[in-house]
C-alpha cells in the first residue's frame, strides 16, 4: 500500500475536477482497507469508489481510501440461476458485460452505468425499467469505526428510487466491500417495454430479443442521448427526477397538459427533471467550462476546467429557476463533496 502526497483527483472522479488529496491510497483487498482505517494519523477518511457519483467542490484535506478491490466468483448456481459474488472495485459495466458472455441475465438494462460494484447499491442504480434492487441479494460492508463486516440483506439496504440506508440512516458509517447478485442462466426476464428499447430494437429489426441484444440497445440508446465521461465531464444524472403529490401534480399538469410523467403510485407521480430544465431554457447552454448536456438536460457537464464550485452554482441557479417557474423543488441525486 503506498500512501501519496497532494494527489489530484482529476482522473479519479468523472466530472474530472482538479480537486487535490491531501493524501492518496488505493487498497487492493478487504484486508488493506482495514489496515488503513485503522492508521489514526491519516484523518478523516474519505472512501472513493468509481468517483462518478459525485461532485468535488474542495480539496480533501485527508486520505482518500480508492477502493479496487478486485475479483467476481460464482457463489452456487443451478439450472435456472447463478449467484456471483463481486467485489467493490470492479467496474459496473465491464461486470454488465462478464456477465452477458457468460450467458447471465438480469443487469443488461443497466449496461454502460458509470462507477464501480461497491456504490452501486448507496445509490440503487438503475436505468431503462430496471434497478439493482432486481437482481440484488446482499452486500457486505466495513463498519467504519470497528473495522467488522456486516452483512446486509435486500431489505437492511431500505432500497427506494435512488435510495438506500447507505444513503440515510447509514450514511458514513460503512464501506461496502461485495455486492452478491442473484442473474438468470435461462428463461430472462426481458424487460424491453421502455419505450426507447422497443424503437432501438425494432429499429434494428429485431422481434425476438436475447439479453446481448437488450444489451447493445441500451449502450446505443446511451451513446446517443449520455455524453462519454472519457470525453467530456460529467456524473450522468445530476438532479433526481421530483417525486410530487396528487395536489402539486393536478396543478402541474393543468398548466403543462403536455409534459410527460410517470404515474408511480395513486397518490404519487414522477415528473422528468430534464424537462422541467429544458422548459427553462438550459438545454445545451454552456457558462464558461460549466455547463448543461445538449441531450439531455438533466446531465451537467465539465468542458474542461470547470471548478466543482462552478458546477455547484450552475446547479443553484437551474433549481432556483425550475422552481421559479414550476413551483417544484428539484434535487440533486450526485453526492455533493462541500
Ligand atoms: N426529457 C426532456 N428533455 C431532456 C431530457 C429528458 O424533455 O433534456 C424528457 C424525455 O423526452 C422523456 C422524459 O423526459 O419524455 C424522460 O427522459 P429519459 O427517458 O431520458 O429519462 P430520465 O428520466 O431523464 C432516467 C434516469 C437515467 C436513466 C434514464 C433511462 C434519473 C435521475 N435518471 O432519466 O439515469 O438512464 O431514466 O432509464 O432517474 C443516471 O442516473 O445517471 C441516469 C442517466
Amino acid at each position: 500500500m503506498k500512501i501519496k502526497k497532494d494527489f489530484s483527483l482529476k482522473a479519479y472522479n468523472t466530472f474530472g475536477i482538479d480537486a487535490k488529496a491531501k493524501f492518496f491510497v488505493e487498497v487492493q483487498t478487504v484486508d488493506e482497507l482495514r489496515q488503513i482505517l485503522k492508521r489514526d494519523e491519516f484523518l478523516p477518511k474519505f472512501i472513493l469508489g468509481g468517483g462518478s457519483n459525485m461532485l468535488l467542490t474542495k480539496d480533501i484535506n485527508g486520505v482518500v481510501i480508492h477502493i479496487a478491490i478486485k475479483g467476481i466468483s460464482v457463489v452456487s448456481e443451478d439450472n435456472n440461476y447463478v449467484t456471483l459474488t463481486v467485489m467493490a472495485g470492479e467496474n459496473w459495466h465491464e461486470t454488465v458485460l462478464w456477465t452477458l458472455t457468460h450467458g447471465y441475465g438480469g443487469l443488461e438494462n443497466m449496461s454502460l452505468i458509470p462507477g464501480n460494484m461497491g456504490t452501486a447499491p448507496i445509490q440503487n442504480i438503475g436505468a431503462y425499467g430496471t434497478e439493482l434492487k432486481d437482481c440484488f441479494v446482499s452486500c457486505e460492508a466495513m463498519e467504519r469505526t470497528t473495522h467488522k463486516l456486516v452483512t446486509f440483506s435486500k431489505e437492511d439496504c431500505r432500497f427506494g428510487y435512488r435510495e438506500s440506508f447507505f444513503k440515510n440512516e447509514g450514511k458514513d458509517q460503512y464501506i461496502i466491500t461485495s455486492v452478491t447478485l442473484k442473474l438468470t442462466r435461462k428463461n430472462h426476464n426481458l424487460n424491453t417495454s421502455y419505450g426507447a428499447i422497443e424503437d432501438e430494437l425494432i429499429n434494428n429489426n429485431i422481434t425476438r430479443p436475447n439479453i446481448k441484444e437488450v444489451s447493445n440497445a441500451v449502450i446505443n440508446i446511451r451513446n446517443r442521448r449520455l455524453p462519454d465521461p472519457k470525453e467530456l465531464g460529467n456524473s450522468g444524472s445530476f438532479f433526481k427526477n421530483p417525486v410530487v403529490d396528487q395536489n402539486t401534480f393536478e396543478r402541474f399538469s393543468q398548466e403543462n397538459p403536455e409534459a410527460p410523467f410517470y404515474k408511480i403510485s395513486d397518490t404519487q407521480f414522477k415528473i422528468p427533471a430534464g424537462w422541467l430544465i429544458e422548459q427553462c431554457g438550459f438545454k445545451g447552454k454552456r457558462f464558461g467550462d460549466a455547463g448543461v448536456h445538449k441531450n439531455q438536460a438533466l446531465v451537467l457537464v465539465n468542458y474542461g476546467n470547470a471548478t466543482g464550485k462552478e458546477i455547484l452554482n450552475l446547479a443553484d441557479t437551474i433549481i432556483n429557476a425550475v422552481e421559479k417557474k414550476f413551483q417544484i423543488k428539484i434535487t440533486p441525486e450526485v453526492n455533493l463533496i462541500k
